[in-house]
């Protein structure tokens, strides 16, 4: 399926202590390239970081100024440990909340393992880019994409501004 008509590209961003320093090999980029490639969406950017708050939203801020990118999915550091810190990350940048979408992520990954509950993961606009949160693990992101495959198209035409109206269509 191809969600993006409209050519859109997007940017991952990676939060883990582990990975980050190259203690341990991050297979979650590769995993969140694979499945946006899968529904037509191109990824410019990779970056692994530490889960420092800082780091993350300079790096959220940072490609949010970028007018080539319209979607960035974070991936890990959503959970309940003491270092898990980037929902706080990516409330510190975005302007509008988007609630749905991470609920629809929690409900469908609830439907795969009971876990997603502890998945703190939030979504929001920063200057037309759309941020999602996904949790860290590469199964957990592949799921997720597969999840929001069905409204990607869609959210990214309001979040860029082609579409502005939703009133008049029939669905
Ligand atoms: N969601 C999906 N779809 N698949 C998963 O395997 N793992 C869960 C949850 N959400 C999971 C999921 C687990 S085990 C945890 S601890 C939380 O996401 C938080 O993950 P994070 O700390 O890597 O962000």
């Amino acid at each position: 399926m191809n969600t993006n008509p409209q050519g859109v590209i997007a940017a991952v961003l990676v939060a883990s202590d582990t990975r980050s320093t190259g203690k341990n090999r991050d297979l979650t980029g590769p995993a969140a390239r694979e499945a946006l490639a899968e529904i037509g969406i191109g990824v410019v950017e990779i970056s692994v970081i530490a889960d420092d708050i800082g780091s993350i939203s300079e790096q959220l801020s940072a490609w949010t100024d970028r007018p080539d990118i319209a979607l960035i999915l974070t991936a890990g550091g959503t959970g309940l440990t003491p270092r898990d810190v980037t929902p706080e990350a990516t409330k510190m940048v975005i302007e509008k909340d988007a609630p749905g979408i991470a609920e629809m992520l929690r409900a469908e990954s609830l439907r795969i393992t009971p876990h997603a509950a502890l998945s703190r993961g939030v979504a929001g606009v920063r200057n037309k880019t759309l941020i999602i949160n996904l949790p860290g693990s590469p199964k957990a992101v592949a799921e997720s994409i597969g999840f929001l495959a069905p409204i990607l198209s869609h959210a990214l035409e309001t979040v860029t501004g082609r579409a502005v109206e939703c009133a008049t269509r029939s669905h």
